[in-house]
């Protein structure tokens, strides 16, 4: 059979293929677009809307950092397990996998982020964070809430639906990178696409922003350890000042971008950490610095990852210094470029735009931001967008990452009937063809 290799290939490409070209639904236009109305309504309604604050602020005064969301993980599950859905347990440690619909293909899938951040919540509110030093100040305490208020649509629907949503709950998004060990667990087995969203405190709420291709940048940290010959600040002539020669690293990787980068291909390099020494009149032996690098294309990014890497080892040596630099791949993956799906864009054009109205999404210029959902859009079609939470009469909402982050909770059924209605209407517009009813059908299968 060894031989014979490329015939199962060969015919698996065959049945696959008429998998993949999408025929139109048996609906009418006009019922499709009733679809994300009903959705909204039903994500509105006293009940749900309720469901989603409580599950929120339950998730709120109670934050996990990436891949410690264990009661977050077993709160989702409870939850799944009341409303009826099978789901796969674990991925990636905490990370959950449900599945609403027929079980069988096409399958879609619906993704929430689940971890919180290292800091200390400011707002003095009744669900304020129980836990010191950690704090949902991204929104992801939001998103599981909406992902979970979207089951509960698909679930009183499951009827309508022709094929099976995903429903992807993923640890440690904010610089663990879950979606990438989501995927090396089978997370996405079958699925032909997948959306995710992000709130957003500077879009209005009742809009979403988005783009068609690149949309989010690629992101790597570095450290490096500088070290030289400590000694008397007085006397810098017996010693190998680390300090300086540091200073002069950081002030040569700004050439990156400023020189060698072209001005219309946006790069960063960033150097946030500087460590080293602690007495005025003392030389120390070494100094830390780290920081982080964003480019839009992977060649860019792999470019300014060996530069950042010659600059600070040659430089250093210029003042008789060593340097080490780490990238901690293991701890902090390097994050893919978010590039939105093109027929995707146009899918989300139609889905949102029945739902909130064409003249509500709004084009979103690219930013240097990223986001791990990135990982998934390189195995497979995806598409991600911000939910405006903007109330201009509630006042200001800080951004996200500041310990005065809130959520406006009026956004919750928005991205609950977004996600339930991109998911539904994807399966209804993806339907395989029947492969009898066509006149090409391959005879040797
Ligand atoms: C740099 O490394 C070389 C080779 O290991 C070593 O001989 C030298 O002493 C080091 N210099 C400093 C300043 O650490
Ligand atoms: C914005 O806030 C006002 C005042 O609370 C409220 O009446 C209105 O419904 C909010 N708008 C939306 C779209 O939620
Ligand atoms: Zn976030």
């Amino acid at each position: 059979m060894a031989s014979c290799k490329w015939v199962p290939s060969f015919f698996t490409v065959l049945l696959i293929l008429p998998l993949l070209s999408s025929s139109t639904s048996s609906l009418s236009p006009e019922e499709l677009a009733q679809i994300p109305v009903k959705f909204f309504d039903f994500a509105k309604r006293q009940e749900l809307f309720d469901y989603m604050v409580g599950v929120r602020r339950t998730i709120h005064e109670n934050p996990e950092l990436g891949f410690e969301e264990f009661e977050t993980s077993k709160l989702i599950r409870d939850e799944l397990d009341r409303i009826g859905v099978r789901y796969k347990y674990p991925f990636a440690g905490t990370g959950v996998v449900g599945f609403v619909g027929t079980g069988g293909p096409p399958f879609v899938a619906i993704r929430a982020d689940m971890d919180a951040l290292a800091m200390q919540e400011s707002v003095e509110w009744e669900h304020k964070s129980k836990v010191a030093g950690k704090m949902h100040a991204c929104g992801h305490d939001a998103h599981v809430a909406m992902l979970l208020g979207a089951t509960k649509i698909l679930q009183e629907h499951r009827h309508e639906l022709q094929g099976t949503v995903v429903l992807v709950f993923q640890p440690a998004e904010e610089g663990g990178g879950g979606a990438k060990k989501m995927i090396d667990e089978g997370a996405l087995e079958n699925v032909a696409a997948i959306f995710g969203l992000h709130v957003s405190s500077s879009d209005p709420i009742g809009s979403v922003s988005t783009r068609s291709g690149p949309f989010l940048a690629a992101s790597g940290f570095f450290e490096a350890v500088i070290s030289g010959k400590g000694g008397h600040a007085a006397i810098p002539q017996h010693t190998i000042d680390p300090i300086l020669a540091a200073s002069n690293v950081i002030v040569s990787l700004q050439h990156l971008v400023s020189r060698e980068a072209d001005p219309l291909d946006s790069q960063v390099v960033t150097v946030g950490k500087f460590q080293g020494g602690g007495a005025f009149n003392v030389i120390p032996d070494s100094v830390t610095i780290g920081g982080t690098f964003r480019a839009f294309s992977k060649e860019s990014f792999m470019h300014l990852k060996q530069r950042i890497e010659e600059v600070i080892t040659r430089q250093a040596s210029v003042q008789r210094c060593n340097a080490t630099v780490l990238f901690n791949e293991r701890e902090k993956p390097f994050y893919p470029v978010v590039v939105n799906d093109k027929d995707l864009h146009q899918h989300f054009l139609n889905v949102a735009g029945d739902l909130l109205g064409p003249r509500n999404i709004l084009e979103k210029p690219p930013l240097m931001g990223a986001e791990d959902f990135a990982f998934y859009q390189e195995v497979i079609p995806g598409y991600f967008f911000m939910v405006g939470m903007k109330n201009e009469s509630q006042g200001k909402l800080e951004s996200g990452h500041s310990p005065n982050f809130r959520i406006n909770e009026d956004v919750l059924p928005y991205g609950a009937a977004l996600h339930a209605s991109l998911a539904t209407r994807y399966l209804l517009e993806n339907q395989p063809e029947s492969t009898l009813s066509k006149g090409d059908s391959h005879d040797e299968l």
